[in-house]
């Protein structure tokens, strides 16, 4: 018997596999740097908003002026859910994970979907189009019943970014809370082949659908060293209380061998591009939020952690501070990092579609041979 008995080494964690060709975002580890489409990042912020991106990664360019105000108006007008899908998230229980009722509600939105079924490129742009308002809405409308207040219906006069706010708080959103949301979106909106990204790619490889691979994405981004650190940051944070506590906390931590939320990264040997930006508005929204104390102890734990381990905060650590300084509750960060990304990952689905071969990559068999069946009645 050879079958099964020749190995190759596995790549642990598929470190440096490249599994796709993509000409949608380049992470530039060595140098820090986060390109979409070919655009540095660092240029993108705080000059674009969330659809212009959106627009950038499904159709390659930039919009015009004439083209985002009709982009952003098809977004918009997908913002409502089914009756049926409303009733579900009213349903779930009180306690459940954001992020478990928002990849069930998108799961169940894939039955109501007029184009479900259908993988051409013009249902799939329509599916992407309904799955990125209705994210929106299912988590905006989680959190209006969870706080006992009527859900807020879409205004088609606001921007993406400045209706999520608005149906979230049921108030029009001050003109900084819309822009360093829509910079925040920005930030998260892809980020090559990150673990979310793949499963996502890997789903549609077998020409499962647009939901079926953003609800697998979902189960992905959920997990504490993806897209749930985010949350494990402020609960960090809250739990150390005070900068003056950080040290014996972070120097705790590592020598019992715990990971730091909200730092290290697989792709970045220097600091995380984004979190360049997240920083800065973190330091900006936490004083005008009353939130000082939780700059002063991120910062010192970035210090901290630097000196001791030498390595820096990825997306998730000062994205936290920036969101609880927006009023987001910190069950719901890891759904904004959702709602950002699901650009990306629609993005390379359509990506995924247009050149697509099965996903299947292969084990190594490390289990016995030739073992002798013994038959149910005689097996002790
Ligand atoms: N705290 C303490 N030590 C860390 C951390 C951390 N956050 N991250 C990495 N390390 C250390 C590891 O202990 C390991 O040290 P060793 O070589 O002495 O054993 C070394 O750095 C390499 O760690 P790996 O786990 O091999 O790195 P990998 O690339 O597999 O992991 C990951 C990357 C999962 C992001 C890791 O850095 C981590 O667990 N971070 C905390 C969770 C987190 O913030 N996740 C969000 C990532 S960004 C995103 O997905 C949006």
């Amino acid at each position: 018997m050879v079958f099964g008995k020749k190995r190759k080494t596995p790549v642990r964690g598929l470190e440096g596999v490249v599994a796709a060709e993509t000409s949608l975002s380049f992470v530039d580890g060595q140098n820090g740097k986060l390109y979409y489409c070919g655009y540095d990042i660092d240029e993108l912020a705080e000059k674009v908003c969330y659809e212009e991106v959106v627009h950038l990664l499904w159709f390659g360019e930039l919009p015009d002026q004439e083209q985002l105000d009709d982009f952003r108006s098809e977004l918009i007008a997908e913002m409502r859910l089914p009756n049926q899908v409303d009733e579900l998230i009213r349903r779930s229980p009180p306690n459940a994970n954001p992020m478990v009722v928002l990849r069930t509600a998108l799961s169940a939105l894939g039955m109501y979907d007029p184009d479900g079924g259908k993988n051409s490129e013009a249902a799939n742009l329509r599916k992407a189009k309904r799955v990125l308002a209705q994210v929106a809405t299912i988590v905006t409308s989680l959190y209006r019943i969870r706080t006992g207040r009527p859900i807020v219906s879409a205004d088609k006069s606001m921007s993406f970014a400045a209706n999520f706010l608005y149906m979230l708080n049921g108030r029009t959103p001050k003109k900084i809370e819309r822009s360093v949301l829509d910079t925040v979106l920005m930030l998260h909106a892809d980020h090559g082949l990150a673990a979310s990204t793949f499963a996502a790619r890997a789903t549609v490889s077998t020409l499962a659908g647009v939901h079926s691979a953003i609800c697998a994405a979902l189960a992905s981004l959920k997990g504490p060293l993806h897209g749930g650190a985010n949350t494990k940051v402020m609960e960090m944070l809250e739990q150390i209380g005070g900068a003056e506590r950080v040290k014996a906390y972070i120097d705790g931590m590592l020598a019992s061998g715990e990971r730091i939320m909200g730092f290290g990264h697989r792709m970045y040997k220097t600091e995380d591009p984004r979190s360049h930006h997240l920083r800065k508005y973190s330091e900006k929204l936490c004083r005008h939020a009353g939130l000082e104390h939780l700059f002063e102890i991120s910062q010192q734990i970035e210090e901290r952690v630097r000196k001791l381990k030498g390595i820096y905060p990825n997306v998730d650590f000062y994205s936290a501070t920036v969101q609880a300084a927006l009023g987001i509750p910190k069950e719901y960060f890891t759904c904004i990092f959702s709602l950002a990304r699901t650009a990306g990952w629609i993005a390379h689905i359509m990506e995924q579609f247009r050149d697509n071969r099965l996903i299947r990559p292969t084990s190594n068999y490390i289990g016995g041979f030739d073992k002798k069946f013994v038959p149910l009645k005689k097996r002790q």
